[in-house]
């Protein structure tokens, strides 16, 4: 297992090339339920009118349930369209040990102040100031670390619209935006922070680890999610479910046949399961640059291409 980062020119980013010729899973209206499990292969559930979206976008990736796939999910989605020539930026806003941030690890500049999403909330600066190159071509990143906590007992003036805020400021830049897709990871908790995210984004992705299901915590996000919409976000939408780890089993399409029942609006995204997946953090690479052959290297790069339209027809 490669364990040292990737070695490139000094100062150069890794550019995050292409996947070559990958499986691609179906993509279908609905999921015949007649068919075996032993004989059901992964398909993608969307409903018929889908159109990727057209940049710029910001995605919340919220699951209050620890492990589900967030981080993995928010990686991969970004590194996935970094590839595709999209100018990325991935906002750490998990407080416990960094997990994104140590993922990704910012390229900090050798001097001067060290800006976080803490920072942002406390309105020390902005997000693009708060936002750092990573080693990767194309993916910046707003890093985290313990601090981000103080959001919650501190809670700061406008704390739930500091991100929403926040985004909208930059659209109102000469040259807009200087990404053209934001993704945040969330920590696993509907927290503050978690609530705040949800009300700057335009849609919500929830990665759901089949195995580790927990139907309370599905309603209980659920009802955050219509919460936003009503009070903070209405025009926030649920994109993709992204079922992560996916292995065959009649539990795991039971399991999409709810969630397509609770989110008709969202695409339901196998994510296949791979051993491959655990090692990339490690390696300080992602997934697909770590092993471009995985399957879930495969599949996040399909859910990137349905979520965002890169140059292609855009809803
Ligand atoms: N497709 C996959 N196949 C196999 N393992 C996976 C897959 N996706 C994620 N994992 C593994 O599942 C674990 C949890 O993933 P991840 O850290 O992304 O979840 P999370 O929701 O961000 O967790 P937390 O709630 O702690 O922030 C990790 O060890 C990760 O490598
Ligand atoms: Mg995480």
């Amino acid at each position: 297992m490669t364990t040292s980062p990737v070695p490139g020119p000094a100062g150069a980013r890794i550019a995050l090339p292409p996947l070559a010729v990958a499986e691609r899973l179906e993509v279908v209206p609905r999921w015949d339920e007649e068919v075996a499990y032993q004989s059901w292969r992964p398909q993608i559930l969307a409903p018929s009118t889908w159109r990727p979206a057209a940049p710029p976008r910001v995605f919340a990736v919220v699951n209050q349930k620890g492990g589900a796939g967030k981080t993995t999910s928010t990686v991969e989605l970004g590194a996935a369209l970094a590839a595709a020539g999209l100018r990325v930026r991935l906002v750490d806003a998990d407080p416990q040990e960094a997990a994104l941030t140590a993922w990704l690890r910012p390229q900090y500049p050798g001097e001067g102040e060290r800006w976080s999403l803490r920072s942002v909330f406390f309105d020390e600066c902005t997000l693009a100031q708060a936002t750092y190159p990573t080693r990767f071509e194309g993916l910046d990143l707003v890093p985290s670390g313990l601090d981000l906590a103080r959001v919650e007992y501190e809670r700061p003036i406008g704390a739930e619209q500091a991100l929403a805020a926040a985004l909208a400021q930059e659209v109102e830049e000469p040259d807009g935006p200087g990404w053209d897709v934001t993704i945040v990871d969330s920590a696993p908790s509907l927290s503050l922070v978690t609530v705040a995210a949800l009300t700057g984004a335009d849609e919500v992705i929830v990665p759901l680890k089949v195995g580790g299901l927990d139907m309370k915590g599905m309603a209980s996000l659920h009802r955050t999610i219509r919460h936003v919409q009503r009070k903070t976000n209405p025009k926030l939408r649920v994109g993709a479910v992204l079922l992560t780890a996916w292995d065959k089993s009649g539990f795991a399409r039971q399991l999409a046949a709810k969630v397509a029942e609770d989110y008709p609006e969202a695409a339901v995204i196998p994510v296949r399961r791979s051993v491959r997946a655990a090692e990339a953090p490690i390696a300080e690479q992602p997934i697909r640059l770590y092993a471009p052959e995985s399957t879930a290297a495969a599949d996040y790069d399909q859910a990137a291409g349905l979520l965002v339209a890169v140059g292609g027809e855009a809803r």
